[in-house]
C-alpha cells in the first residue's frame, strides 16, 4: 500500500498538463506578451491588465497537449496556442461588457477601469492578432477551424442574449448556448493540435470531441460555481448570472422542479429584475432544495466521461494521462 504523506492531496489538478507542456507554454506566454504590443498605448495597457491577472491558460495548454498527443514536431503549435488564448481573452473583454461584470481574474474588469468602448476595441485588436498568428502558421485547415469557432462563439453569445430573462428556456436551448459560447473554442483548440500533427481524420475528430465535451462540462461547472462558488477563489463575483437574469442549467432545473409559488419567484427575479441579495440567498435555498447544483455537476461528470472516452483511441502515455486528469480538474475545480 502506498504511503500517503500528510501534505499530499489526491485532488485532481492541472499540474500534469502544466508539466507536460511547460517548455512550449513558456514560449506561448512570451508570444502572448510580445503580441499585445502596439504604438497605441492604451492597447497594451488594457490587454496586459487582463493578461497579468493570470487565468488558467487551459485552452492553449490543450492545443499544446493535443499536438504532443499527435507527435507533432514542428513549431506552429506555439503560435496557434497563443492565438487560442487571444481569442479567449478577446471574448472575456467582450463578455464582461455584455454581462456588465465588475470583476475578472481577481481584479476590476477592464471595462470598469477603461470603459466599455476600450474593452470592446482592445478585444477586437486581440482577435485581429490571433488571426495574424494563424496566417503566419500557414495551415488553411487550422485557420478554417479557428475562424469557424470565432463565428460559433459569437452565435452562442447572441443566442444567450435571446434566451436571457426567459424562464421558458429548456435544457436543450441551454446546451446549444454553451456548446457555442464555450465548448466550440475548447473543441477547436484541441482539434488544431491534431491537425498540425497530420493525424488521421478519426483522431482529429477524437481530439475535437474531447474538447467539445470537456468544454460543455467546464461551462456546466462554471454555472454551478456562479451560485455555489467562492468569489475569492473564482476571481469574479458570484451571483452575476442571477442579477443579469441569465438562464443557466441550475435555474432551468429548479424552475421546472419548483411549485407555482417558486416559479413566480424565479419569474419576478429573472424576468422582472427583482434580484437583490435577499432574493439571491432565497434562490440558492431553492437550488439546494431541488438538488439543482449537484445535478448540474452530475451532468458535467457525464460530459467529462464522454471526453475521456474520446481519447481511448490514443496510446497510453503522459499526454493522454494529463488530458484525462484535466477533465477531473475541470469537474472538481473551485476556480
Ligand atoms: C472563463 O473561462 C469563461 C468561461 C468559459 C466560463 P476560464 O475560467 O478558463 O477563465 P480564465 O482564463 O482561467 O480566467
Ligand atoms: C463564458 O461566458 C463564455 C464566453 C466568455 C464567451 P460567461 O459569461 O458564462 O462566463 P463568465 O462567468 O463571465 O466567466
Ligand atoms: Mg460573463
Ligand atoms: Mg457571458
Amino acid at each position: 500500500m502506498a504511503v500517503v504523506l500528510p501534505f499530499e492531496t489526491n485532488e485532481p489538478s492541472l499540474d500534469a498538463l502544466l508539466r507536460l507542456v511547460k517548455p512550449d507554454m513558456d514560449r506561448v506566454n512570451a508570444t502572448i506578451l510580445a503580441r499585445t504590443g502596439s504604438d497605441v498605448a492604451m492597447i497594451p495597457e488594457v490587454a496586459n491588465h487582463l493578461i497579468s491577472g493570470g487565468g488558467k491558460r487551459l485552452r492553449p495548454m490543450l492545443t499544446l497537449a493535443c499536438a504532443a498527443l499527435s507527435d507533432y514536431r514542428g513549431e506552429g503549435h506555439v503560435k496557434l496556442a497563443a492565438a487560442v488564448e487571444f481569442m479567449h481573452t478577446a471574448t472575456l473583454l467582450h463578455d464582461d461588457v455584455v454581462d456588465e461584470s465588475d470583476m475578472r481574474r481577481g481584479k476590476l474588469a477592464a471595462r470598469k477601469l477603461w470603459g466599455n468602448e476600450a474593452s470592446v476595441l482592445v478585444g477586437d485588436f486581440l482577435l485581429g492578432q490571433a488571426f495574424k498568428m494563424m496566417v503566419e502558421v500557414g495551415s488553411l485547415t487550422c485557420l478554417d477551424i479557428l475562424s469557424t469557432a470565432a463565428c460559433v462563439i459569437a452565435e452562442g453569445e447572441v443566442m444567450q442574449l435571446s434566451a436571457a430573462k426567459n424562464t421558458e428556456t429548456s435544457e436543450d436551448d441551454y446546451l446549444a448556448v454553451i456548446r457555442g459560447k464555450t465548448a466550440e473554442l475548447f473543441a477547436a483548440a484541441c482539434e488544431v493540435g491534431a491537425v498540425l500533427g497530420q493525424r488521421p481524420k478519426v483522431e482529429q475528430g477524437a481530439c475535437r470531441s474531447y474538447g467539445m465535451n470537456l468544454g460543455i462540462a467546464f461551462q456546466l461547472v462554471d454555472d454551478a460555481l456562479d451560485y455555489g462558488g467562492s468569489q475569492a477563489k473564482l476571481g469574479k463575483n458570484v451571483g452575476d448570472d442571477f442579477r443579469e437574469g441569465k438562464i443557466t442549467l441550475p435555474v432551468v432545473l429548479a424552475f421546472r422542479r419548483g411549485d407555482a409559488e417558486e416559479r413566480a419567484f424565479w419569474k419576478r427575479c429573472l424576468e422582472g429584475g427583482a434580484s437583490d441579495d435577499a432574493a439571491l440567498s432565497h434562490a440558492v435555498g431553492l437550488l439546494t432544495k431541488h438538488r439543482a447544483l449537484s445535478d448540474t455537476i452530475e451532468r458535467a461528470r457525464h460530459y467529462g466521461a464522454i471526453a475521456k472516452d474520446a481519447l481511448a483511441l490514443f496510446p497510453a502515455g503522459g499526454a493522454k494521462d494529463a488530458l484525462s486528469e484535466a477533465v477531473d480538474f475541470c469537474i472538481s475545480r473551485a476556480h
